[in-house]
């Protein structure tokens, strides 16, 4: 047996180029705004995290371009040692402020968030509990902890996490974890009752806010803010790679906790620092949220739109709150052929298939930008109308 049989083996890609279906690595000819180009074909885009449309924003391109100039392309280090610029600082203060948190700590990226704090956090005799359709960074994270177990509960079944919470010793150190919007079916957790379970058996809550943050809550504060349970959640992670319009993730939480993550948290401690361009667009896109409050109530308003046009023309999409609308392929293979076809004819769209979800509830995941306009919704709607007739998945 060599290491590498499993490369070999690997024949997956083979087979769906072979059938002319391969979805992936589709390479962006323009800045990614509700209109692209991708190998030479005008595309309305439906599959981006770009929620508020702000990578394409004037003053957010220019913010990153006069840090480029002024602190040169890297930090070459990690923030606990040589990568701290005054910028990193000035962007964990503003954060730490926008989500009423005492203290906030940028990581990396989303992903290196929830590697970063929940294998900090959760020591050899703490248990985690969370939901089955959390994030993979999430998932890994706990890989990453020395937790004493992993629970997982059905998704936003309460009743379940009850039942989980209830098996463990009162007096152990336990964390709920859970995607504040869920990524992939865009719906939100159920918090006002995470919140109230934690109380009762003892644990702290970890939300994760990746597609919450410039979405829903006051002025797109997140999840918690939407609930108004913000003192109740213990830690908010986030990320800058979809409102936030750059890359790198944050964690908001206690001085204390944000004190430790700072010095025991490895993804933090031996990873280099985002760019200073990185920083500095990340702020400018706050500061435009807070001064622009009406960009995610556009966007709630869009998808709302979108969520009618699909149902009137008999799309068959999944119930969702945020700007993230699920649409039923059911197996892999139709899925593959419907985001082809798609972005033939001018849409791009993300295909979600299994392992990533169970056999049979494939799904096409369609996003949107508050940048976009009725009109492009109109013309993506009617176009995936069509391609979902021809492959016999419209609604009866
Ligand atoms: C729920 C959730 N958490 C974390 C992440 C990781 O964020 P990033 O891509 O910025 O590393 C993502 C990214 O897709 C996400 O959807």
């Amino acid at each position: 047996m060599d290491l590498f049989d499993k490369c070999k083996d690997f024949k997956t890609v083979d087979i769906l180029i072979e059938k002319g279906i391969y979805p992936y690595f589709h390479a962006l000819e323009t800045k990614q705004g509700p209109e692209v180009v991708m190998e030479g074909i005008n595309e309305i885009m439906l599959g981006s995290n770009n929620y508020l449309g702000l990578t394409s924003h004037p003053e957010v391109i220019e913010a990153g371009r006069e840090a480029l100039m002024e602190y040169g392309s890297g930090c070459s280090g990690s923030r606990f040692l040589n990568g701290t610029t005054k910028l990193h600082l000035a962007l964990e203060k503003e954060l730490a402020e926008f989500l009423h948190k005492e203290d906030c700590v940028t990581y990396s990226t989303g992903f290196q968030t929830n590697l970063g704090v929940i294998s900090a956090i959760v020591g050899r005799n703490d248990y985690i509990i969370g939901d089955k359709e959390n994030h993979a960074s999430i998932y890994d994270g706990c890989k990453l902890s020395y937790t004493k177990g992993l629970l997982r509960y059905k998704h936003s079944d309460m009743e379940d996490l009850e039942r989980q919470l209830s098996s463990l010793p009162l007096d152990s150190g336990k964390l709920i974890v859970t995607d504040g919007v869920f990524s992939m079916g865009g719906d939100i957790c159920k918090l006002p009752d995470i919140v109230r379970l934690a109380k009762k058996y003892n644990a702290r809550v970890m939300v994760d806010d990746a597609h919450g943050f410039g979405v829903i809550g006051e002025g797109g504060r997140g999840t918690a803010s939407y609930f108004g349970l913000e003192d109740e959640v213990d830690i908010i992670m986030g990320t800058f790679s979809k409102s936030l319009a750059s890359i790198g993730g944050y964690v908001v939480a206690s001085k204390e906790v944000c004190n430790y993550l700072k010095h025991n948290s490895r993804p933090y401690i031996f990873c280099a620092s985002i760019t200073p361009a990185s920083v500095q667009t990340a702020r400018k896109a706050l500061e435009i949220i807070k001064r622009e409050p009406e960009r995610p109530k556009r966007l709630m308003a869009l998808a709302d739109y979108a969520r009618k046009k699909f149902r009137e023309k008999g799309i068959d999409i999944r119930d969702s709150e945020a700007p993230i609308i699920p649409i039923n392929t059911y197996d892999n293979e139709t899925t593959f052929i419907a985001c082809k076809k798609l972005f033939e004819n001018g849409v791009y769209v993300n295909p979600v298939v299994s392992p990533a979800v169970p056999v049979g509830e494939s799904i096409i995941r369609t996003s949107y930008m508050a940048t976009l306009t009725e009109e492009q919704i109109d013309r993506a709607s009617d176009i995936i109308a069509k391609v979902m007739g021809e492959l016999n998945l419209l609604k009866k």
